[in-house]
């Protein structure tokens, strides 16, 4: 092996690379966080940090292995310039890896799993004494409490409220690497929401890897499910927008749904994944549920939000699928009309039950059946931008345009709609939608 450099022992500088989910994003700005609490401070764009955090994701094969090339690429530069910056390895990827990456990178010096971040501290002190350090704990007391006050600027925010899932689907890491359901408490969840409105945020999406199982007690103790903390947050003075991501179709309660009918901020887009149209294949994932119950949870969102924006993850070349069971998720396709959708290649994951079923699918098939499902997703999604047009709404701006004086901005059914016209980062700008493409829309001030 070459020779190791030395490595950083006392950063001055960090920077955070986040892989995965939004939750990771959001984990992402909570180290940030933490590190700044320390007097640690953003490396400048295009300059080396003297610290790295690779935040990163596991739910496919190709997510986890850009860890290690990440990790060669920085042991590389530091090799190049003779010192090394201090790595640290966190997310999912440190849980259900983390012993691996010691033995196989001697460039890493930290091991962080999703639920121990806020001893990110200790870790440190322990790394400037020359030490490595590895927590992958899933300690009983939230991180939460133990993490500095919110400090993130932005117009959209997002907020963990629901952590960790009981549902072992059989292809599926999250259960392992972020451990079991919590909630977070509704106290805490309005105080961190008013915290990141008086940082300037607009828009505030609540995060959970099954959010809608988020259960709770509202101020006067009674109990409250996801549709009643959305009714207290939108009680913000300064909150525009609620969203929240992503829901299980076994925790969907009758009074979320309601509240799509009742809260204005509450915007009209529901990310529910199905994953497969057959249920021979949901039952094989575990799903416990079918085509038909995921059918009837859509049709009561229609009901009292007939506009809604309804979007899905799908898994191709699940064990066993065949041609036929392929077309049942083409058909489930084209009975919801998706608006936006995120489809994949099943990959088998280490320590899953399906990973050793028989019948793997080639390959080869895989591809093509993603691309027929893809083409599909892309005319429904097309289909719902077209039927847009001429509506009146509101979009909230969040970065520049591709050309000059342009301004990107997201609609309520999330999406991206382009202005000519002057704006900043952060406007709710009044427009009608107008020329829809595949992938944007062309918004005119109104
Ligand atoms: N908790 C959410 C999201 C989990 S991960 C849910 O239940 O829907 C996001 C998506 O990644 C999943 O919805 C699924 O479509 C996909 N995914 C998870 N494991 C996968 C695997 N082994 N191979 C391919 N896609 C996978
Ligand atoms: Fe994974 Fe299923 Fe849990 Fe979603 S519900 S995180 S797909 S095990
Ligand atoms: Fe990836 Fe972990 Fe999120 S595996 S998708 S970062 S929960």
């Amino acid at each position: 092996m070459r020779p190791q450099p030395p490595i950083i022992t006392a950063p001055k500088t960090y920077r955070v690379k986040s892989y995965g989910c939004q939750m990771n994003v959001y984990d992402g700005e909570r180290m940030s966080e933490v590190l700044a609490a320390r007097g640690i401070v953003p490396a400048g764009e295009g300059e080396d940090a003297d610290l790295v955090v690779l935040n990163t994701c596991h739910i496919r094969e190709k997510a986890a292995e850009k860890t290690y090339s990440d990790i060669g690429r920085l042991a590389a530069a530091g090799r190049e310039k003779g010192r090394s910056p201090l790595i640290a390895v966190a997310g999912c990827v440190a849980q259900a890896e983390g012993e691996e990456i010691m033995a196989r990178a001697p460039a890493v010096s930290i091991v962080v799993g999703p639920q121990a971040y806020h001893r990110l501290p200790e870790m440190l002190d322990k790394a400037a004494k020359g030490e490595r350090a590895t927590d992958t704990d899933m300690p009983a007391i939230a991180k939460f409490d133990a993490l500095p006050e919110r400090r993130k600027r932005s117009p959209s925010a997002f907020l963990t409220v629901q952590e960790g899932c009981d549902k072992f689907c059989t292809y599926c890491v999250v259960p392992y690497t972020r451990g079991a359901e919590i909630s977070r408490p509704f106290s805490h969840l309005v105080a961190e929401a008013g915290k990141l409105v008086e940082q300037g945020a607009k828009e505030i999406t609540l995060l959970g890897q099954n959010v809608n199982a988020w259960a709770g007690e509202d101020e006067k103790g009674r109990a409250a499910g996801l549709g009643g903390l959305i009714r207290r947050l939108a009680a913000i003075d300064g909150l525009e927008r609620i969203r929240y991501t992503t829901s299980h179709p076994n925790d969907m309660a009758d009074d979320l749904i309601a509240a799509h009918g009742e809260v204005d901020k509450l915007m009209p887009y529901l990310h529910l994944p199905v994953q497969a149209g057959s249920d021979r294949v949901l039952k094989a994932m575990n799903r416990q549920h079918t085509a038909e119950s995921y059918l009837k949870i859509i049709e009561k969102f229609r009901a009292v939000r007939p506009d809604i924006a309804i979007s899905g993850d799908f898994i191709v070349g699940f064990p066993g699928e065949s041609e036929a069971e392929f077309a049942e998720t083409l058909s489930i396709v084209d009975e919801v009309r998706y608006a936006q959708c995120f489809s994949f290649k099943y990959s088998p994951r280490p320590g899953t039950p399906a990973a050793t079923l028989e019948g793997q699918i080639a390959p080869e098939a895989m591809a093509e059946r993603l691309h027929r499902l893809q083409t599909r997703l892309a005319e429904h999604q097309h289909a719902f931008n077209r039927a847009s047009e001429g509506k009146a709404c509101t979009i909230l701006i969040d970065r520049k345009g591709r050309n000059p004086g342009q301004w990107l901005g997201k609609s309520p059914w999330l999406q991206s709609v382009w202005i000519d016209a002057p704006a900043a980062i952060g406007d709710m700008v009044s427009v009608t939608l107008a020329e829809a493409g595949p992938n944007s829309l062309r918004g005119v001030p109104a």
